[in-house]
């Protein structure tokens, strides 16, 4: 359920310290990437060389100098979610007063991924007006909580207090990164079609998939409803709903069956099949002067034409430079249209990384750096939620 989810550990100082390295174990199990951070004083409660065990990363306690030169920041924007387990009054009332002292306090104000604390304290501590007043402000600035529960605490105590646990936490945090129903429809296409001439060999073109499954991938972690069309055998989230297709046809009909609020289109589908589909393999002996093509279906085409409202990405494959993809852009009344200009070191199909232009319903172009294919990815996602606000 976690699968390819990546969650920050952060934990500061409290007996039920302990407790978060079975969390970090259970998170590892069910499939996250973990990275954990400490305070100074989670460090008196447990090693941090438990946790690099546990996780297979060294964990971070220092604001300076041990791995980045910012590693608040980068661990901030690398999270899908945060953890705070177990959180001492202490670090509760540094972020609800915007104080960002050590790593802890100091990533959880960069953030803008959701957060989720587990108080663990002693009841007093927990009941104290102050600390009362910190969980209300946290909670109206967005924060979620589990816990704390009644029961054992430290030094024979008991009482309310004690950190939820850990396979409580880890339900909130699948349920936290489950999308809802709320959520946008995003429908991704991705891979290059294989349009058959006999049961042997097909028409297919260089297209890797990568670009589309990141997008999806991408869109998923963000908790968006996304539905994957791909000609393409790869890996996505496992909140990505896939529908396997082979050629344009099959991808048409999967397109046509899928509700969205947005489609990006990914694939390279293919734009002709042969016309004649042989039964048999085609001998060599037999001979083959020419192969008579048809036109395929244009997806993106039947998607523009289904509703006003659906928000729709084209991607163009050129060799012909960005003049000829700004035509393309207004020909096929997209709302963008992604250029790759597929004949740049770089840039295209099959690597991980790609540079491209966006073009948007007007013609107007917004050049984007090489990059990964993620980050072309997430920016991507970034303008189209931007433009969807701006349209209202
Ligand atoms: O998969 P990768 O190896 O990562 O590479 C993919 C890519 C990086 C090159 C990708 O970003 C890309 O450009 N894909 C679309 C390539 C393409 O088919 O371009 P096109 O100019 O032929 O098509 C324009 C648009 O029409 C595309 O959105 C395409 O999905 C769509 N189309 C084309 C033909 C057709 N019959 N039906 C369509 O829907």
């Amino acid at each position: 359920m976690l699968q390819g989810r990546r969650v920050l550990l952060a934990v500061t100082g409290g007996v039920a310290a302990y407790k978060s390295a079975f969390l970090a174990s259970r998170l590892v199990e069910a499939g996250a990437e973990v990275k954990v951070i400490l305070t100074e004083s989670a460090g008196e409660f447990i090693g941090g060389q438990t946790f690099a065990a546990i996780t297979g990363g060294q964990p971070l306690t220092s604001l300076f100098g041990e791995t980045s030169v910012s590693p608040h920041t980068e661990l901030a924007r690398w999270c899908d979610v945060v953890i705070v387990a177990p959180a001492t009054a202490s670090t509760i009332g540094k972020v609800a007063n915007g104080i960002s002292s050590d790593l802890v306090s100091a990533t959880l104000l960069v953030t803008q991924s959701p957060v989720l604390i587990a108080p663990a304290m002693h009841t007093e501590m927990w009941e104290h007006p102050a600390t009362q007043r910190n969980i209300k402000t946290l909670e109206s600035d967005g924060y979620l909580f589990i816990g704390p529960a009644s029961g054992p605490l430290a030094g024979g105590d008991f009482g309310m207090g004690r950190m939820s646990e850990p396979d409580e936490i880890v339900e909130a945090v699948e349920t936290i990164l489950s999308p809802d129903d709320s959520a946008l429809r995003i429908l991704v296409t991705a891979g290059g079609t294989r349009e058959p001439l006999d049961p042997v060999r097909y028409l297919g073109n260089r297209s890797s998939g990568k670009m589309g499954h990141a997008i999806a991938d991408e869109a998923a972690r963000r908790g968006f409803r996304v539905t994957l069309v791909t000609a393409a055998d790869m890996d996505v989230l496992p909140t990505v709903k896939v529908v396997s297709v082979e050629t344009a046809d099959e991808m048409l009909e999967a397109v046509s069956g899928e509700d969205a609020d947005v489609a990006i289109m990914a694939a390279a589908v293919a734009d002709f099949r042969p016309s004649k589909l042989s039964e048999g393999k085609i001998s060599r002996a037999d001979g083959l002067d020419s192969i008579e093509l048809s036109p395929t279906p244009d997806v993106l085409a039947s998607v523009v034409a289904r509703d006003e409202k659906l928000f729709v990405v084209g991607f163009a494959a050129e060799t012909e430079g960005v003049e000829r993809a700004i035509e393309k852009a207004l020909e096929k009344k997209v709302d963008l249209l992604v250029y790759n200009d597929v004949t740049e070191p770089g840039s295209g199909f099959e690597g991980d990384t790609n540079r491209v232009v966006l073009i948007d319903n007007e013609g107007q172009t917004d050049s984007w750096p090489l990059m990964s294919k993620k980050e072309v990815a997430s920016l991507l996602l970034d303008r189209i939620v931007g433009d969807l606000a701006t349209r209202g």
